[in-house]
């Protein structure tokens, strides 16, 4: 992989970005600064260490961003245009951007340029000219230091994603003969939002990272049943008025619980998609369901995706008042269903994602 120096069209960038999966790959860093001189100079003491990419401007750099994640962006303060201050509060502003280390490059040595730059976010501050040895020292810390901050996320989030994924099977474990429901509702979400993904029809509401909050977030979707006796859960009979009417307050009370958690852990994102699911997961497209009777896109549509995903497998599987059906007659009546129950656009998810899955319809799961 060969580094960029001469050549500042940033279209060339895919060029020379090595694949973000690879272990042990070369950090990215991107450069920008106005003056060329200095972006090769700056370039020539990555070479070899990192790979890089350059920037004449703030607005070239955006566009850099836009289409790749640097690891660490170092940015000179004095542009024209858009400077390096007005470049950063616009990463900052942007969430996929936000928490990519930057440090400002200056010829400015004035304390209040440098109290600025820290101030607005920037990591660092390293003066011009760039002494050699200073730039890799200050790269290598703060790449290390973001590197563990990545990992630490990626723990915390996996770490509360066991804890509400046990929560969430402990409370279906009260009910389900099978068990597995959660996992396999949340298998079926990501199928279906796949393929609402490659339709491109949500763009604008789902994109692969909102669908990754998404998975995460439906295992939740019944948490609210936790307030429910096990008189009315376990009820192996059809429930009367009164028991079905308390049945439904677990759509509200879960959607409360998640509400709250969220308030408790802001950083998990994803409680916000799961208190959408909980609220809205029993609603109907026509209307007709509970609790809040929304009707068409006014349900969310995580929600949308799950109820197709929930009312299939429920269909598929025991439960301790009537036996599973057939994944024929379960996919007949999804079918029934489209326009009415359900998003007609989500049960043609649903269709082509089942055909084109290695889904076990038999099973309700991965073929291995
Ligand atoms: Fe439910």
């Amino acid at each position: 992989m060969n580094n960029h120096v001469a050549d500042l069209d940033v279209t060339a960038w895919g060029d020379f970005m090595a694949p973000h999966a690879q272990k042990e790959r070369m950090k990215e860093i991107l450069i920008v600064d106005d003056n060329v001189t200095s972006l090769k100079q700056i370039g020539a003491y990555l070479t070899g260490k990192y790979n890089f990419s350059m920037a004449k401007s703030g607005a070239q750099a955006l566009q850099i961003c836009a289409r790749e994640r640097p690891d660490l962006i170092l940015l000179d303060v004095e542009m024209p245009e858009m400077d390096g201050f007005a470049t950063l509060e616009k990463i900052k502003q942007t969430p996929v951007l936000s928490r990519i280390p930057v440090i400002f490059l200056s010829g400015n040595r004035d304390i209040p340029t440098e109290v600025k730059c820290l101030h607005l976010g920037a990591l660092d501050f390293i003066k011009k000219p760039i002494e050699k040895n200073i730039l890799i020292h200050r790269l290598e810390l703060h790449l290390k230091i973001s590197s563990y901050q990545i990992q630490l996320a990626d723990s915390v989030a996996r770490m509360a994603d066991s804890i509400s994924t046990t929560i969430a099977e402990m409370i279906e474990w009260r009910d389900e003969n099978t068990g597995g429901h959660v996992l396999r509702t949340s298998k079926l979400v990501e199928l279906i939002g796949r393929e609402l993904l490659l339709t491109g029809q949500f763009d604008s509401e789902l994109s692969p990272s909102a669908l990754e909050m998404i998975v995460r977030a439906a295992p939740l979707h019944d948490i609210g049943k936790i307030s429910i006796s096990d008189t009315i859960l376990l009820k192996p009979d059809k429930l009367n008025d009164e028991e079905f009417k308390i049945m439904k307050t677990h759509a509200a009370l879960g959607a409360e619980i998640l509400r709250s958690m969220h308030a408790r852990m802001l950083t998990q994102s994803y409680l916000m998609y799961a208190e959408k699911i909980a609220a809205s997961h029993h609603e109907r497209y026509d209307g007709n369901g509970y609790p809040y009777g929304l009707s068409g896109d006014d349900i969310p549509l995580c929600a949308r995706i799950m109820a197709v995903a929930d009312v299939y497998d429920a269909l598929v599987n025991s439960r301790i008042y009537r036996k599973s059906i057939s994944h024929d007659e379960a996919f007949s009546m999804i079918m029934d269903g489209r326009g009415t129950q359900f998003d007609p656009r989500i049960v043609d998810a649903f269709e082509t994602a089942l055909l084109n899955s290695r889904w076990n319809t038999q099973k309700g799961g991965f073929m291995s």
